[in-house]
């Protein structure tokens, strides 16, 4: 047996025996609620008071009527309140950067999905340029989709929580700033090198090479100060949002560096190794950063501790063992040994453990507070990433089953999935958490509320239509292909309406992200009235106070 079966193997065995501990935890009644470990996420007697800086006054009032109206004091503790203004002081700059990058990424890779999608069903529309036909319009999206909007703001809502979640403030916030930048040049170059043609030809591995040495040092430089900060952390207990980024932090390095360096790997070692990054830079990078962040930001908002300290440890540990074999599903069918696919299509369905664990503990935490989604624009994009986290994952695990894959494979249906995973869940929750950042970040409100719901709705309506219109059209597709007396041409034919659906879904989608983009950019440049009741921290004359204040006094925050 060689070394790469032997790993292969023993990882496999590693995530049984961890079914096997799941079980007896929850046999020994591991699985309460409450715990000091989940209000450690709030300052002392903050519990039961609501939070969201995105929500209008009224919109607060709101929010806290319908989650504890009794809870009349907010006296909170001086120390602590300027521990937090510190904390949050220390990222913005980085952090604002990032995420301003990640908004030019998103606007722009939405403009090329739209090319791409309007060309799959009038491939004769803007054929005169190459860098505009679909073989180059289509990476140029993907990679700015990865790399530049979900990687970026990734990033940027990682380096706001981690000063937050250890009380901390960030360690050398200038090394990420330089990071921010080495990314972004990259992503800049490898985007122009796919345009130009130069492309290494592998999916989610297009950038040259070359161009990737700009994002491990960029990505190095951006993870240092957070591991930094970790070491010199203030906190007994790690949150588990500090969990989830930093195995983030720590897996996306190692997946990048092993897929991307130059002739280490050929043939079907190639293709098996291009997969093992395809889907793992989606479990174990973007899953765990959304994940730090719906699990930081729900019960921010509802000022209510998680539902089950011990079941998010358990979601977190079962994704790290089960995740990094599923990759193989993606080969189902092709000249890969059936054994490497069999258990990658276990692992899959063993994916369901950490699903439902996040599920549970995410939906009984907002069970019984859905009127809150009406108050809380965070909360609203939030809420339904969260949902959507289980829908992509449950849908994931049936389409990895071979009956299911044979049919769906090489159609518009893994499209749909793709876009129910990293945008239905990822990209809405780092809409959310955007909302909640920014007006710290700018000291300034959101500046106009009607556009984010604008922006709520004309996405969800857009990525409604994508969906289920990619999923029907999809699964159409794929009986016809697999229909003997159907002649080929007819299964791309019958696909045309549903493509032209998605370009109005995506149409909008993209229209969705101009109004974000636009009102990201006006409370940049300070428009709307001034309100800081929300953006605010603290009252403004208490916030220095705060900042020096000694433990024990009390400000009203
Ligand atoms: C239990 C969890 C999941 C499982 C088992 C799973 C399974 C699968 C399978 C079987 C495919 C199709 C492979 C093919 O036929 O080509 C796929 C594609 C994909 N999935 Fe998932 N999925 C899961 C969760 C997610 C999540 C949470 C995301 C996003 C964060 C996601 C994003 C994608 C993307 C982007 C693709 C398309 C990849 C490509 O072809 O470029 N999946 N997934
Ligand atoms: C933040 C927003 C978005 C994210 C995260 C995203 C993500 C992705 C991903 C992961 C893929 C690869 C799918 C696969 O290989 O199975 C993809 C492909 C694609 N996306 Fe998006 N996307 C976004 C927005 C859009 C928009 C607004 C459109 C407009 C219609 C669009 C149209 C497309 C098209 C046409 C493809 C190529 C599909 C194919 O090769 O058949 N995407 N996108």
């Amino acid at each position: 047996m060689d070394l790469t079966v032997s790993v292969l193997l023993g990882t496999f065995i590693l995530s049984v025996l961890a079914l096997f501990v799941f079980i007896a935890s929850m046999a020994k009644g591991l699985f309460g609620s409450g715990g000091a470990a989940a209000v450690q996420i709030f300052d002392k007697n903050e519990v039961g008071t609501v939070e969201d800086p995105a929500a209008t006054k009224a919109q607060r009032g709101e929010l806290q009527q319908a989650m504890d109206p009794a809870h009349l004091d907010n006296r909170r503790n001086a120390f602590e309140v300027g521990t937090r203004l510190r904390a949050d002081q220390s990222s913005s700059l980085v952090v604002g950067v990032c995420l301003t990058m990640a908004v030019v990424w998103l606007v722009l890779a939405s403009l090329a999905g739209l090319v791409a999608s309007i060309k799959l069903h009038a491939p004769d529309w803007w054929v005169s340029q190459a860098w505009l036909t679909f073989g180059r319009i289509r990476p140029i999206h993907l990679n700015l989709v990865a790399y530049g909007w979900c990687s970026m703001a990734g990033i940027g809502v990682a380096l706001w929580l981690i000063p937050r979640l250890l009380k901390t403030e960030l360690v050398g916030a200038k090394y990420a700033l330089l990071g921010g930048a080495l990314w972004t040049v990259g992503v800049t170059a490898g985007t122009v090198a796919i345009a130009l043609g130069y492309s290494d030809g592998l999916e989610w591995l297009e950038y040259p090479w070359k161009i990737d040495i700009l994002l491990v040092i960029g990505g190095a430089l951006v993870g240092f100060p957070m591991w930094l900060t970790l070491l010199r952390r203030k906190v007994a207990h790690l949150y588990v949002s500090v969990w989830y980024i930093a195995a983030g932090l720590l897996w996306f390095p190692i997946l990048f560096l092993v897929a991307n360096w130059p002739g280490l790997h050929f043939g079907v070692q190639q293709a098996t190794m291009n997969w093992w990054y395809g889907h793992n830079v989606l479990g174990l990078w973007f899953t765990p950063l959304g994940l730090a962040a719906a699990y930081y930001f729900i019960p921010k908002v509802l000022g209510k501790p998680i539902h089950s300290y011990n079941l998010s440890l358990l979601g977190f540990w079962s994704l790290a063992f089960f995740y990094s074999q599923v990759g193989g599903h993606h080969l189902i069918g092709g000249p890969v040994p059936s054994w490497l696919i069999t258990i990658s299509i276990v692992q899959s369905m063993m994916m369901v453990v950490p699903v439902v664990a996040v599920a549970i503990n995410q939906h009984l935490t907002v069970l019984g507070n859905f009127r809150a989604l009406l108050y809380s624009p965070t909360l609203r994009f939030i809420v339904l990433g969260a949902m959507l986290y289980t829908a992509s994952s449950v849908q994931g695990s049936l389409q990895a089953l071979r009956s299911v894959n044979t049919v769906t494979h090489f159609t518009h249906y893994t499209v749909a999935h793709a876009h129910l995973g990293l945008y239905g869940f990822y990209s809405m929750v780092m809409f959310g958490s955007i909302y909640f950042i920014m007006p710290r970040v700018m000291k300034w409100e959101w500046p106009y509320p009607w556009m984010i719901s604008a922006h709520f709705w004309l996405v969800l309506g857009g990525f409604s239509v994508y969906f289920i219109g990619l999923s029907f059209g999809g699964w159409y597709q794929g009986l016809a292909m697999l229909d003997k007396d159907i002649p080929f041409m007819q299964s791309v034919t019958l696909t045309i309406p549903y493509l032209q659906a998605r370009s109005v879904g995506g149409a909008l989608m993209t229209l969705g992200h101009l109004v974000f983009a636009a009102h990201f950019f006006m409370m940049g440049w300070k428009f709307g009235p001034r309100r800081l009741g929300a953006a605010l921290l603290a009252a403004p004359d208490a916030a220095p106070a705060a900042a020096r204040a000694l433990p024990g006094k009390g400000v009203a925050a």
